[in-house]
């Protein structure tokens, strides 16, 4: 998402936006090491901002992961004043957003963050990034009907890519077939979609995992942080590497004066570095910790 400097250089604590508007014509300010003086410039989470030469601070990265239940709206605020995410995550303080989206009567695994470079990579097709579904479909569906799935099936959008489909079995009694199925496209509705063209509408879906990421030990309605484990394992599978250290940076961040503050961060500092591209500066909250949410 691009702003404009002074709203970030605002934002980060360096000064007022009028200040930072000073900041910036006065020459004070550079957007990955080049000057900038035009107030009409935008950046994007992933442009490193100095002021006098020292980095500021940007907002502190959160990632949280919720699992929804059926009948939430994946939005942070609903016109209509349906259950949403955000009455589950009222202890953020942070602005987060989900990462894709799961319909209303879908429940199961949702990345919440505030991490424009991973929120927009891992929902771009190029990185491919998994996502595993348990289904209950109505019907007993035949092996080569599972395996159209497999090779990919025609939607009003395109073909769709190969997935992993694992049979778990059948419900006789019933009518029902449960199988998994893991995909790497994120297409509006498409796991309904799918089967909707074999034949066999679904009944209940859920989605497991997304890359590195499940929901064990979560029950429906919990959120928690994600470790620092998974937040490096999951910017590797973005394309976005990162290094972490615990000590303080060796360049101390600008304060709202402008000047150097002598404060040391509270949470380890996490530097992440997009591959091959320009400096990124991420802070990453590490704890973990559930929160009780509506449920
Ligand atoms: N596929 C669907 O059909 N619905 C979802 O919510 C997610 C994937």
């Amino acid at each position: 998402m691009e702003e404009r400097l002074q709203k970030v250089l605002a934002a980060a604590g360096v000064a007022s936006r009028r200040e930072a508007e000073k900041f910036i014509t006065g020459g004070r300010v550079k957007v990955n090491g080049k000057l900038v003086t035009e107030l009409g410039t935008k950046v994007t989470a992933r442009d490193a901002i100095t002021v006098d030469g020292k980095p500021i601070q940007r907002e502190e990265k959160v990632y949280r992961l919720f699992y929804k239940p059926r009948g939430v709206v994946t939005t942070m605020k609903d016109p209509e004043g349906r259950t949403c995410i955000a009455d589950f995550v009222q202890d953020l303080q942070a602005r987060v957003y989900p990462v894709g989206r799961l319909d209303y009567n879908t429940e199961g695994l949702l990345l919440l963050t505030n991490d424009g470079a991973l929120a927009q990579n891992l929902t771009h097709p190029s990185h491919e990034f998994t996502k595993t579904y348990q289904v209950t479909v109505l019907g007993l569906v035949p092996q080569e009907k599972l395996d159209q799935l497999r090779l990919g099936v025609m939607l009003e959008d395109g073909m769709t890519a190969p997935a992993v489909v694992t049979l778990q079995g059948y419900d006789n009694e019933r009518g029902l077939t449960n199988f998994e199925i893991t995909i790497h496209e994120g297409r509006n509705r498409q796991v309904r979609r799918m089967c909707d063209f074999l034949g066999f509408p679904v009944r209940k879906l859920m989605r497991t995992k997304m890359g590195p990421l499940n929901l064990q030990g979560m029950r429906r309605g919990d959120s928690r942080e994600l470790d620092e484990f998974e937040v490096t394992t999951l910017l590797e599978a973005a394309g976005l590497s990162c290094d972490y250290t615990q000590d303080q940076p060796e360049t101390k961040p600008a304060d709202r004066s402008g000047r150097v503050s002598g404060k040391k961060p509270q949470a380890p500092a996490a530097t992440f570095k997009k591959a091959g591209a320009s400096h990124d500066d991420h802070r990453v909250r590490s704890s973990h910790r559930r929160t009780g949410g509506r449920r």
